[in-house]
């Protein structure tokens, strides 16, 4: 790996991980399953923003079926730690679809300790839809801390800080094509 490839976002430097025609491969896959799994369902994708914005729009690109898609910002992470507790700013009220007996699928950026995805999930089941299932970009195994399920996963990572294809360090990075992580020296 070139050391020019090294990049510097905010205090932290960051190093490639996942190249932008890994990602576009993976997401394409994942959107073909989900298209076979939905052919005659019309889901509703339910984008979690702001980090799953790259995620899902490639990912409804490559589903050829008839879907709808919309959006819900939710936020728990200060710089790069998690918090407790998901905030919900722009959150299900907000909605103009009605969720009831609609096959939702959840977008996100990253699964990390699950609280997040916790709380979403507890919260759209209250709304009574068919089903409910979760497409997430990345997923850290060693990081999940509540039990649910991830039908539809990118890539499983290791637990350390990643940015770029949506996800920020600090609200920087999230334009990048590829997946970069911390480097392990921060010299
Ligand atoms: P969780 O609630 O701990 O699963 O965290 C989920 C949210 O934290 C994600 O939607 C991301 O916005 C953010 N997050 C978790 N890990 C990372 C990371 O490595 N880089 C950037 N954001 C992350």
């Amino acid at each position: 790996m070139k050391s020019s490839n090294r990049l510097l976002i905010q205090d932290k430097y960051f190093v490639p991980y996942l190249s932008e025609q890994q990602m576009q491969q993976r997401v394409q896959e994942l959107g073909q399953q989900i298209a076979t799994d939905y052919a005659d369902k019309k889901p509703l994708l339910l984008c979690i923003l702001n980090g799953s914005f790259v995620f899902a729009a490639d990912l409804a690109r490559s589903m050829d079926i008839v879907c709808q898609v919309s959006f819900l910002k939710y936020s728990s992470y200060v710089k790069d730690k998690s918090s407790n507790t998901a905030k919900d700013l722009l959150g299900i009220q907000g909605l103009n679809e009605d969720l009831i007996n609609r096959h939702l699928i959840i977008v996100e950026d990253i699964v990390d300790t699950g609280n997040t995805m916790n709380q979403l999930l507890k919260e759209l089941s209250s709304h009574k839809p068919a089903s409910i299932e979760i497409a997430t970009c990345l997923f850290k195994p060693s990081a999940l801390k509540f039990n649910i399920s991830l039908k539809y996963i990118g890539f499983s990572i290791p637990n350390d800080f990643v940015i770029g294809y949506g996800l920020d360090y600090d609200d920087y990075g999230r334009h990048l094509s590829g997946i970069y992580i911390a480097d392990e020296n921060q010299n």
